[in-house]
This record gives structure tokens, sequence and C-alpha cells, in this order.
């Protein structure tokens, strides 16, 4: 068995982040979120590993190079634009071969890992078993619904009006028949090759296409809250250790990660929080479910629930929550009490300012 793992996409939900970055790479607990996904693949004994990729290519592959750090082999696939879950898939095919396939979403995270999922498609070996999990707001997803005996009779993608509550997760399984399946789909009115599609045409021919209803954790971390939930939901396991330095007028409260050459100077961590590499924090405050990536400096300031990726400086700027700041960014007080404030923002940035 293969894996297919996307890591192109647009990722426009995530944006000024996926201006200059893949979503796939966004940390979660200092860890880019793809790898997740790729040591769940590894750990249910899957190693020949396919990556589609669109236009930040270059940044994945630098990141997971030949996939010998995860034990796996990786091939890249290039995709030339995001044309939907199906284009991966077709663009894949000669790649896949004849061998069966996960699909995995990269920006996608399940707790618990796929290893019971691989093991259930592999004993039953139905042309297609899919994921769902009950959701809220059907009409955001892909929805299936069910038979009285459990198969999937529809698929529709983001229907106006959902017909169960039961949304599809980033993880397919998928035997060789959804090769003809895909290649004789059209595009969607949204322009897309819609996995949805392609699996309503192997239901429609009379495959079965099964699903495993799945009630523990999973998220799409496409934006910025769930995002965060992922990052707080991740911090949860976390265990304490302290391989940088902490001075003695500071105080660390519950588990707390430090990374080699990170200082804590007269500040107080309370955990669970992870920072990262070489950072320093100075008189300040880091609350529960906060990642800070390597190399930054936090002075001054108060930082809870957030995700702030390397290289970042935030500096006597009060309180900040709930927020996800990218990479080399500057947060400055500023001492002059000028009635303006100052921003140079990138585009799609979103900023509350308290007034
Ligand atoms: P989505 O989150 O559905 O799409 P997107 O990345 O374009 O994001 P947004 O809606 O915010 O613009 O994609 C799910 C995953 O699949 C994600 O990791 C990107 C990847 N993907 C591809 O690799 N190729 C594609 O053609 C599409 C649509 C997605």
């Amino acid at each position: 068995m293969k894996a297919l793992v996307l890591a192109g996409g647009t990722g426009s939900r995530l944006r000024p982040i996926t201006h200059t970055a893949a979503k796939q790479l966004v940390p979660v607990a200092n860890k880019p979120v793809l790898f997740y996904g790729i040591e769940s693949i590894v750990a249910a004994g899957i190693t020949e590993i396919g990556v589609v990729v669109g236009e930040t290519a270059a940044e994945i592959r630098t990141t997971l190079g030949d996939g010998s750090r995860f034990g796996a082999q990786i091939t890249y696939l290039p995709q030339e634009r995001p044309l939907g879950l199906a284009h991966a898939v077709l663009i894949a095919r000669d790649w896949l071969g004849e061998d069966d396939f996960v699909m995995y979403l990269g920006d996608n995270f399940i707790v618990g890992g796929i290893t019971s999922l691989v093991e259930e498609f592999r004993a039953e070996r139905p042309d297609a078993r899919i994921v769902l999990t009950r959701v809220k707001e059907p009409s955001l997803f892909g929805v299936a619904e069910l038979g009285p005996d459990g198969q999937v009779v529809t698929l529709e993608e983001k229907p106006r009006h959902p017909r169960s509550d039961l949304a599809l997760v980033g993880i397919y399984l998928f035997s060789p028949a959804i090769h003809d399946a895909v290649a004789a789909l059209e595009p969607s009115p949204r322009g897309e090759w819609e996995i949805t599609d392609a699996l309503q045409k192997l239901i429609d021919s009379g495959r079965t296409v099964r699903s495993t209803l799945i009630t523990g954790y999973w998220k799409d971390t496409g934006d910025v809250p769930d995002m965060l939930e992922v990052n707080r939901s991740v911090l949860e396991g976390i265990e304490s250790s302290v391989e940088g330095s902490v001075d003695e007028a500071s105080e660390l409260v519950g588990r707390v990660r430090i990374a080699p050459g990170a200082r804590i100077e007269r500040s107080r961590i309370v955990g669970p929080a992870v920072i990262g590499a070489d950072c320093l924090i100075r008189d300040s405050y880091i609350g529960p479910s906060t990642s800070v990536a390597d190399r930054c400096l936090i002075s001054g300031s108060a930082v809870e629930f957030s995700v702030v990726l390397q290289d970042s400086r935030i500096e006597d700027a009060g309180r900040i929550e709930g927020s996800l700041i990218g990479r080399s960014v500057q947060v400055v007080g500023s001492e002059r009490r000028a009635h303006a404030h100052r921003l140079v923002l990138g585009d799609h940035s979103e900023v509350l300012i308290n007034t």
C-alpha cells in the first residue's frame, strides 16, 4: 500500500501566513502539522509516500527531504494548479500504479493515528473507505448519506441542503478502482475535480464504498481558530522538559517544554506551553496553550493561547491572546502616547485593536 499526501493547495483561509509559507508546515506544538500526518502513515506500516506539491513545492521539499528522517521514501508529484483533490489523484496516477493507497490531506490532524483505519481497509478491502465525523455545520464540508446497512449512498461537496451531519474527514482509502472514476470526471461548478464526485461514480457503478465514523478528535487546520485549537489539544499531551535556562526570578507552572538555548528571565510560564530553541523570554508571562517557535524574543508582554512562528519579536506589547503570529513579525509597543497605531501589515492581515 502507498500513501498520497496532499501538500499543495491555495491556503486562502490562512492568509497572510500562506502568502509566504506552506500551510502544511505551520507548526503545532513547534512541529509542522504535516509531520504528524507523515508519522501516522509510517506508523501504519506505509513507507512509500507520494507528496503532491504546488506553489510551495520548494519549501515542502526542503523540509521533508527524501523521507529518510521519517523512515519513508518520498516522491514529489508537482500539481500545476490546485484543481481539486481528485485532480491530485489524477496527476499521481502513474506513480500509484495498481496499488491500494491512503490519501491524506496534509493540513489535517487526526488524533490516535490511522493504523486501525488502514488495518480495517486491508481486512475488508472495499473499493473505497471514507472516514466520517459528525459536525455542526455540514454545508461547509463534503457530506455523506448512509443507507440502512451503513453503506454510503450519496456524497455531496459543500451541499446547500445537507442530507446528514456526517462530514468527510481528510483521509481516504482507495483501491485502484478509483482511477476509472477520476478519469471520467468533469470539473464541478467551482472548477475543481471533486473527490466526492469520484466516490459517487464508484457507488453508482455498483462498487462498495464503506465508511468509518470517528468520534475521536479530527481537525482541518485550514483556518486560524482550528489551528489554535489543534495546537491547544496537542499541547495537552506534552511532557515537561527544560533544556534551556530559567533564572531564579522566573517560575514554570505545569507542563512546560523549553528547548535548548532558550533563556527565560524574570518571567512566568504557565503550561502547557512550548518555547523553541534560542528564544529569549524576558519580563513576560506566557500562558497556557501557547507555542513559541525558535529564535523569538518576547519581552515585557503577555502571550496566551497563541502560536508564534520563528524569529518574531514581541516587545512591550501588552496582552496578546488567541493569535497566530507569522515568521519574523515584530509587534512592539510604543512609549509615545500618540493617538494613532503604526502598522506595517501584509496583504490579508487581521488586527483587532482595543480602542
Ligand atoms: P483545502 O484546504 O480544501 O484547500 P486549500 O489548500 O486550497 O485551502 P483554502 O480553502 O484555505 O484556500 O485542501 C486540503 C488539502 O489538500 C491541503 O493540504 C491542500 C491540499 N490540496 C492539494 O494538494 N491540491 C489541491 O488541488 C487542493 C484543492 C488541495
